[in-house]
């Protein structure tokens, strides 16, 4: 085994529970194959990820081991291990518009920027996972600029513009620290499917009039996108729309409905509409169901050991393979053989981010 790679996670729900139980499972039984696009990123499997430290703001997580934690409600992930204690105590961090919309969180805990740069640098944290809810722009800034002072790789999962803004850019690339984002695209989530769908037709001179994507669950995640829907929709509808460029066409990419009995299960329903030859329509029609945040964690987990592999060559700055693979609204848009090529040169030396 390689040195572990010390890994933060900011907002402990549902994502942050199916990676920690996918890591700490993996790690119990190494005759199991993780389930990864890449074994190894370097040296480096998904067993060498070691958590270390991790916050959140809700009452109901904050002083628990990060074992327990992930299991408390209202996360819903599906429950595959059950992690012995993992000595990491869920802190505080600072809540600025972080609390989720929908009634999912009651008591809130406060912590400030201060305490989370002083975990991550008493724990010598390397990476740090931005799980925040969707909407909390301003919070996810907040722990942006405590990795960057605790020189931590800043992983952004979720969609708050960050790896694609040019300050944070900027300030990552000065500091000589990788930054990858925005927003998990998943291992098979409806982006990925529906960007692959959108290029094929493209490269097969096909004219695409419409299409949407739809997307219902029952998680937590769900009952915040109710209300606070649009950054998602814009890191979709620009991961799609990315793919058969030149062509312009209407797109209406939304999550839609919060069903609480469908737990963590996603459901997406695509329609896309086109001309081929002769100008006659066609029309794609696509239902996929997936466990949400499991669906995430494969690619995460790929997404630490990348960064790690920069900090390693002392890279900074926004590392574009890795996010045009790993997220739905990177740096630079790729389809997804290209990304994965772009990967596989990085992870060789072959290219520099
Ligand atoms: N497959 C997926 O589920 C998936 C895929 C791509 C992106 N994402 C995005 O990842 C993010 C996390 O998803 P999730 O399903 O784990 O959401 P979740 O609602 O289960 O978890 C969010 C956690 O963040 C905590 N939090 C809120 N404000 C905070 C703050 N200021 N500081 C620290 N913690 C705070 C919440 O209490 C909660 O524990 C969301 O933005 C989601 O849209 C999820």
């Amino acid at each position: 085994m390689d040195m572990p790679i010390r890994v933060g996670i900011a907002g402990v729900g549902n994502c942050a529970s199916a990676l920690v139980q996918g890591v700490e499972m993996y790690k119990k039984y190494p005759e199991l194959e993780p389930l990864v696009a890449f074994k190894k990123v370097g040296n480096y499997t998904v067993a060498d990820i070691e958590f270390t430290a991790a916050f959140d703001i809700d009452a109901r997580k904050v002083g628990r081991d990060l074992a327990e934690a992930i299991f408390s409600p209202p996360n819903n992930a599906t429950k595959v291990y059950q992690p012995g204690k993992l000595g990491v105590v869920v802190r505080a961090g600072p809540v600025l518009d972080g609390k989720p919309e929908g009634n999912v969180v009651d008591k809130v805990v406060e912590g400030s920027l201060e305490d989370v740069v002083r975990e991550l640098e008493s724990t010598n944290t390397e990476v740090l996972v931005n799980y925040l809810p969707t909407g909390a722009r301003k919070a996810a800034e907040a722990y942006a600029e405590a990795a960057l002072r605790a020189r931590a790789a800043f992983i952004n999962a979720m969609p708050a513009p960050i790896a694609t803004s040019e300050v944070w850019q900027r300030k990552f690339a000065e500091r000589e620290v990788p930054l990858l984002g925005d927003d998990t695209q998943n291992q098979i989530g409806a982006t990925v499917l529906h960007k692959t769908l959108v290029h094929l037709l493209s490269l097969r001179g096909v004219e695409i009039m419409d299409t949407y994507q739809i997307n219902v669950g029952g998680t937590p995640d769900f009952a915040n996108l109710m209300y606070r829907r649009g950054d998602k929709e814009k890191t979709k509808t620009a991961a799609v729309k990315k793919m058969a460029e030149g062509q312009d066409f209407n797109a209406y990419i939304a999550p839609v409905a919060y069903i609480p009995f469908l737990g963590d299960r996603k459901i997406a329903h695509m329609l896309i509409e086109g001309r081929i030859f002769g100008g006659v329509p066609i029309s794609i029609r696509v239902e996929l169901e997936v466990h949400d945040a499991w669906n995430s964690a494969a690619v995460v987990s790929d997404a630490i050991r990348l960064a790690k592999l920069a900090l390693d060559r002392h890279i900074g700055g926004p590392i574009y393979s890795a996010s045009a693979w790993g997220f739905k609204n990177p740096p630079v848009h790729m389809p997804p053989e290209e990304a994965y090529r772009a990967v596989v040169e990085f992870i060789n030396g072959e290219r520099n981010n």
